[in-house]
């Protein structure tokens, strides 16, 4: 079998290092790719958002399977005009996609199917947005309906502040189109935590739970990132906090799409905030998690490309998913700068000691391979990822790791893990 991976993160090295077990596939490629990717898969040189490009390829170098890794594709519809064309593409179709396309869609998509979610009001001007804002008071969370690279959210630590977000969205277009429209909405507490499923539609299987880690330094401190290190499971989500989201979240939802017509395909991220109450909804992601893939798939003991295929056809009832007993933790390695501007081409020494040792895979993000030698080329630039046999352990495994890689400015939190490590000592 031959795939084609799109996408160029941690995620995406994550999700071909897991394919390349499988003994039905016999070549991967990448497109745009990695230089850690590189390794495993041969790189192609065209844009995650090049639908027209990645589907000519597909066509004439046969490709079986197609995953997408970034959202950005699927919300454009990659995987309609792949099956428009005979080709299987892995992720949900346009009309799915919307979930985390549009936010206005998916809070009113959960309302309609009772979803658990925080109340919210949408507003496409800013005069009433701020009004309302004025009302409300905060704590407040203003979301652009649109996708905003992660940066679409922002909880205000002052009216002033929530009025200049409300400004900078709808009349700077910080966002471009993606703020024509937001929304407003009741500020929830508690700890974050992520599951995701399989689903061909109609048979949900979850992944393991994880936790992310979204902003930059350590005891969560500073602005939001894409996420700086993941683990698995996450001790937080508890069997009945799962059996609650499987029931409650991804059952009505997944039913009720399909009752509209809509038949999801492909992995489904709920974000959630475990309240004092019960589990409740921040958001929907249309694909894996970065970095919480980085810490699920090591730990999954079937094939991938098996279960990938099975949400195509359909058949996921037919496929046994199995996970390790092992905990895995990631821990990202940044560039100075991140998340802001950030800075490029530093060499990345250490990678081979780091990899030697036992239990630990490096997964690469933003990084390119010149003449073989690893020079960073992104914010996010590593993954450096261990199974253990439980969180403490995969974690000192990971730092231990982590200590022999170097590059210019990097920098990554030190804390990774510990919130697991203090719920379950
Ligand atoms: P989202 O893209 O909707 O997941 O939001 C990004 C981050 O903003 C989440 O991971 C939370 O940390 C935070 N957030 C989003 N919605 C809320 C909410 N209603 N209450 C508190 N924090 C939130
Ligand atoms: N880890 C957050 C995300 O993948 O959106």
């Amino acid at each position: 079998m031959k795939i084609l991976v799109i996408g160029s993160g941690g995620r995406e090295h994550a999700i071909i290092w897991k394919l390349a077990q499988s003994k039905k596939v016999e070549k991967i490629f990448c497109a745009p790719g990695n230089g850690g990717i590189k390794k495993i898969a041969e790189l192609v040189d065209i844009k995650a958002g090049d639908i027209p490009k990645l589907l000519d390829f597909a066509k004439d170098n046969k490709i079986d399977l197609t995953v997408v890794g970034p959202e950005g594709p699927l919300v454009k519809g990659i995987a309609d005009v792949f099956n428009q064309n005979g080709l299987k593409a892995f992720g949900p179709s346009k009309d799915g996609a919307m979930l985390e396309g549009s936010k206005v869609f998916s809070k009113n998509l959960m309302k309609k199917f009772k979803l658990a979610t925080a109340g919210f009001k949408v507003f496409d001007n800013p005069d009433d947005a701020k009004k309302y804002l004025n009302e409300k008071g905060i704590p407040i969370v203003i979301k652009a309906d649109g996708l905003a690279a992660g940066k679409g959210v922002i909880i205000p630590k002052t009216i002033k502040e929530g009025e200049r977000a409300i400004d900078s969205i709808m009349v700077e277009k910080a966002f471009g189109k993606s703020g024509d429209t937001l929304i407003l909405e009741d500020c929830l507490e508690g700890e974050e935590a992520s599951v995701l499923v399989f689903t061909d539609g109609k048979t949900i299987v979850p992944m393991e739970s994880a936790q992310d880690h979204k902003r930059i330094f350590d005891n969560d401190i500073g602005p939001n990132t894409g996420g700086m290190g993941a683990y698995s499971p996450a001790p937080v989500v508890s069997k009945s906090v799962m059996d609650d989201v499987m029931k409650n979240v991804f059952r009505p939802l997944i039913d009720g799409f399909r009752e509209e017509g809509r038949v999801y395909k492909g992995v489904l991220y709920a974000g959630l905030m475990m309240t004092k109450n019960r589990p409740m909804v921040l958001e929907f992601n249309v694909r894996f998690g970065d970095p919480e893939t980085q810490a699920i798939l090591p730990r999954l003991d079937s094939d991938l490309a098996d279960i990938m295929l099975a949400c195509i056809k359909g058949t996921l009832d037919k496929i046994d998913i199995k996970w390790k007993k092992e905990a895995c933790l990631s821990v990202v390695c940044a560039s100075r700068g991140y998340p802001d501007k950030y800075e490029k081409n530093k060499e990345v020494i250490g990678l081979k000691e780091a990899g030697e040792i036992k239990d630990i895979i490096v997964f690469h993000a933003g990084t390119k391979d010149e003449n073989g030698k690893i020079f960073t080329d992104g914010g996010r630039v590593l993954g450096v990822t261990s199974l253990g046999k439980d969180i403490k352990s995969a974690k000192v495994n990971a730092y231990k790791a982590v200590e022999k890689i170097k590059f210019e400015g990097m920098q990554y939190r030190k804390d990774i893990g510990d919130m697991a490590i203090k719920r379950v000592s």
